[in-house]
């Protein structure tokens, strides 16, 4: 025995848990299904349910259903009665995962790791190579899952509190200031700024061009075309001056020149102006990211955020990067401050002026 005694209970504990994961990563995609063949709405509609009852209503195959539904049951993403043979959602699982208004939907996240799932083998081979996968590389699900699992925090948090814990920042977009959100993804947060402050105008920056054309059609179809546009650009090159204000939403740990980007927002801010970097939450050493969250995001950051940062030969902030090390890269841009000003279980959010 390599490490010394065994401890039978202690074994025992661990395969349980080991067990649960397998469970867990096999019930990934079969939550992924749902939410694409519109099981969850369904059975909330129409619940409770018989196996058959939802394939019918789903226009689905009743064989598959009935052992999703197992799966499901499992899981404890839907209720199942013994007594009648039917399934239901109780309203916090139908709030959690067909909601998509609500703070607490999940459902992007599926999209995410079932597309983060597919990169397995490239991320294999970068381990041996020190190569990496760039962001557009990955199965588009990921885009769409991004942007999905990040508005319900934005829309909970950023208008109510990220952009007023800001240096004077929420008084000039109410009376009319430029924004540019660098990384803008699909715009969800560019989109959800724009809508709060009338007044003001707002660009969006991305370097992934089928992003930036789905960005495009949501501004269109929000109603917001003349004030919100979206440019493909690099974050190190991106154009326009006297920005009040730059964020950066989940996005600058994964570039490859991060101190290229910090400098490039650094230069276009007015002199009062912020930087605003939203980042996932981390903590300053390891043992605080040895939780729940910490556990996703630096797997998430192995699958993709260090990944696409190596890939183009940066630093490899990667999705737990320390307050320090994010620090060093802004001031490295020429800010003068860098200090956290808001946080939630998930983002720690961060201010510079130049
Ligand atoms: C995790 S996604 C976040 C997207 C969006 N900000 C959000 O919160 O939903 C990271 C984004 O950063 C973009 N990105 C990465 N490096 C970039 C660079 N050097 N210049 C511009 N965009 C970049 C990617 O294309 C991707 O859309």
């Amino acid at each position: 025995m390599a490490n010394g005694q065994i401890d039978e209970a202690k074994l025992q504990a661990f395969l349980g848990r080991v067990v649960g994961d397998f469970g867990a990563a096999l019930s990934m995609p079969l939550a992924y299904i749902g939410l694409k063949l519109g099981l969850y709405g369904a059975l909330a509609e129409i619940g409770p349910a018989t196996p058959a009852e939802l394939a019918a209503h789903t226009g689905t195959v009743e064989r598959y259903v009935r052992e999703w539904l197992i799966n499901q049951a499992a899981s404890g993403y839907v209720e199942y009665d013994p007594a009648t043979a039917r399934y239901s959602m109780s309203p916090e699982q139908a709030l959690a995962l067909t909601d998509e208004a609500s703070p607490a939907y999940v459902g992007g996240g599926f999209y995410v790791v079932k597309a983060m799932s597919r990169a397995v083998e490239r991320i294999e081979e970068a381990f041996r190579s020190g190569g990496g996968l760039l962001w557009g590389e990955h199965d588009p699900d990921l885009f769409l899952g991004t942007e999905r699992f990040f508005r319900p925090g934005y829309a909970a948090h950023l208008v109510a509190e990220w952009i007023p814990a800001l240096n004077g920042i929420e008084a000039k977009l109410q009376k009319g200031g430029i924004v540019a959100d660098i990384g803008c993804g699909h715009g969800a947060s560019t989109i959800l700024i724009a809508k709060a402050y009338p007044n003001s105008q707002f660009y969006g920056f991305d370097n992934h061009a089928p992003s930036i054309e789905r960005a495009r059609a949501a501004a269109e179809e929000a109603g917001l075309s003349d004030r919100v546009t979206f440019e493909t650009a690099n974050a190190s090159e991106f154009p326009g001056e006297w920005y009040d204000l730059v964020a950066f939403f989940d996005c600058l740990h994964d570039m490859g020149d991060p101190v290229g980007a910090a400098r490039r927002a650094c230069a276009s801010l007015a002199t009062d102006g912020s930087a605003m970097i939203v980042e996932p939450m981390a903590g300053n050493a390891v043992e605080e990211n040895i939780n729940p969250v910490g556990r996703t995001y630096s797997g998430a950051s192995t699958l993709c955020c260090t990944a696409n940062s190596l890939a183009l030969g940066g630093p490899g902030l990667g999705a737990v990067a320390t307050d320090s090390a994010l620090r060093e890269t802004v001031l490295g841009g020429g800010f003068s401050s860098f200090d956290r000003v808001a946080e939630t279980p998930f983002n720690r959010i961060f201010e510079a002026r130049r």
